[in-house]
């Protein structure tokens, strides 16, 4: 095919050429009704190329096959057999995916550092979950991907579970082996679903980690808007083999997603694969080596330490994201998540993960020598700052294997059934009813139908007042916990 080509972008030129009159949504009419506030602050371009797929884009009959095309061409640029675009994010991605590989009340394997909208998924799926648990690093208070022999192991024990799914990367940027695990699935019989959110960089440079459809994965799907120059929300399936046919995972998607999906998000990833296929290898070896420096310079700041390639090894992870900065601040004596409020607060400088002892930042292809130097000054500074800060009550981590709780009950009933408020503390032996997920990364420490332990308990209620937040929980101050009525 012919990857210069950007179908949906053209078709959006073709739409302003001919210079249509629109009688159907959106209401703006290409930008003619908004509020002049509006415009001001967001710009013309936005709203004149916010248009239909239908009799718009396309005709009413889609006989262009304008984002066929563009989703054929994305296949072809990084060895699918299938991909799909979806422009709900992979929160929706991960639910049609998980609907198109496990019926209701059938089994399936899932890393237990999934985010939350995996468990999610279990819920809504009402499939009985088989966690497969990573390795906590106790020193780190890091959890490394599960492990081929892991996901042996639980396929030895559960011959019926339906499909695997692993997370890879991470929001720490450390990936599973995503070959071995794939391995070990296929010769059980069953698909491989990778939640690679965090790899849309992956296909496009041999110097990055392994993506999962090169190495096996039955589909992948990821997030093109977190490393990627995708819109906020884009975020694309690839599919590869027949394990999982492409009818019954479009018409999983077809269930959950919009009938009214964003062009505006098409448009991007269309672009976004013409630019990877034309530039990518240039572009991210500069990101690459900008990082290197970033890892380094920051390395030698007395008080933080980065996490390096010290973590690829047998027990922890197979590799790691070099754009992925994972910076540990624990030797200043203040949490991640101050140091993360001082940098916007006071450096405008926005970083992504923050936990009690870390902040994340990534590099991308967008990056240049003025935005990485002042990443790297910004942190001098917050180091400097950090003397003067509040000492913050501390997060109570969990001991290693305290974080693997027992589901006691399907998730969707526990979920759906009746339940009751109780405080923190009485919450202790129940069952939960909730997700409770400490964000970012969004692992719930909480899954519905999960017997909830007091070590579990003591970590949450160290959380809040340190800075944590938990956005799911219905109370996220963590004094009360929604249970299983009994
Ligand atoms: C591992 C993982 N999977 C899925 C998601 C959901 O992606 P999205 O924000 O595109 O819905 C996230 C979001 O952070 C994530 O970290």
């Amino acid at each position: 095919m012919e990857q210069s080509r950007a179908p949906v972008l053209e078709a959006i030129s073709a739409f302003h050429r001919r210079g249509d009159v629109s009688f159907n949504p959106p209401g703006h009419k290409q930008g003619r009704g908004i509020d002049p506030r509006v415009r001001e602050v967001l710009g013309d371009a936005v709203f004149t190329s916010d248009i239909l797929s239908m009799n718009a884009l396309d005709d009413r009959l889609m006989r262009g096959r304008v984002v066929e095309q563009a989703q054929e061409l994305m296949a072809e640029a990084v060895g699918a057999d299938h991909t799909f675009f979806s422009t709900c994010g992979s929160s929706l991605s991960v639910k049609s995916a998980l609907l198109a590989v496990a019926p209701p009340e059938s089994r399936l394997l899932v890393s237990r550092n999934a985010h939350k909208s995996v468990v999610a998924a279990v819920v809504l799926g009402g499939v009985w979950p088989v966690w497969v648990h990573p390795h906590f690093d106790g020193d780190l208070h890091l959890s490394h991907p599960p492990e081929p022999e892991d996901v042996r192991q639980a396929l030895t024990e559960h011959p019926d579970a339906r499909a695997m799914l692993l997370i890879s990367p991470t929001d720490y940027g450390t990936c599973a082996d995503i070959a071995g695990v794939s391995e070990v699935c296929h010769e059980h019989g069953v698909p491989l679903v990778v939640d690679e959110a965090w790899g849309a960089h992956f296909p496009f440079h041999d110097g990055l980690p392994q993506w999962g459809v090169s190495v096996g994965a039955d589909v992948v799907l990821t997030s093109v808007h977190k490393m990627g120059s995708g819109l906020e929300q884009s975020s694309v399936f690839h599919l590869r083999g027949d394990r999982v046919r492409p009818s019954t995972l479009r018409a999983c998607e077809d269930l959950l997603g919009t009938t009214s999906a964003s062009v505006l998000m098409f448009a991007a990833l269309d672009g976004w694969r013409r630019q990877m296929v034309q530039q990518g290898r240039p572009l991210l070896d500069a990101a690459i080596r900008r990082a290197e420096r970033v890892r380094e310079e920051l390395d030698a700041v007395p008080g933080l330490s980065i996490l390096g390639r010290e973590i690829v090894r047998p027990g922890c992870a197979a590799d790691q994201d070099v754009l992925k900065i994972v910076v540990d601040v624990r030797e200043l004596g203040v949490s991640g998540y101050q140091v993360a409020d001082w940098l916007h607060e006071h450096a405008h400088l926005n970083v992504g993960l923050a936990d009690h002892r870390r902040v994340a930042v990534q590099i991308t292809h967008a990056d240049d020598d003025d935005t990485v130097g002042y990443l790297v000054q910004s942190f001098r500074r917050v180091v400097t700052a950090s003397t003067d800060m509040e000492r913050m009550p501390e997060v109570r981590p969990p001991r290693p294997g305290a974080l693997e709780l027992e589901t006691v009950m399907l998730p969707r009933d526990a979920f759906f059934g009746a339940s009751e408020t109780v405080p923190l503390e009485k919450a202790g032996g129940r069952v939960a009813a909730e997700l409770v997920s400490p964000y970012p990364p969004g692992v719930p420490v909480l899954a519905p139908g999960e017997r909830i332990t007091s070590e579990v308990l003591d970590y949450l209620a160290s959380g809040p007042p340190a800075g944590m937040l938990i956005p799911d929980a219905a109370d996220g101050s963590m004094r009360t916990l929604r249970v299983v009525a009994e």
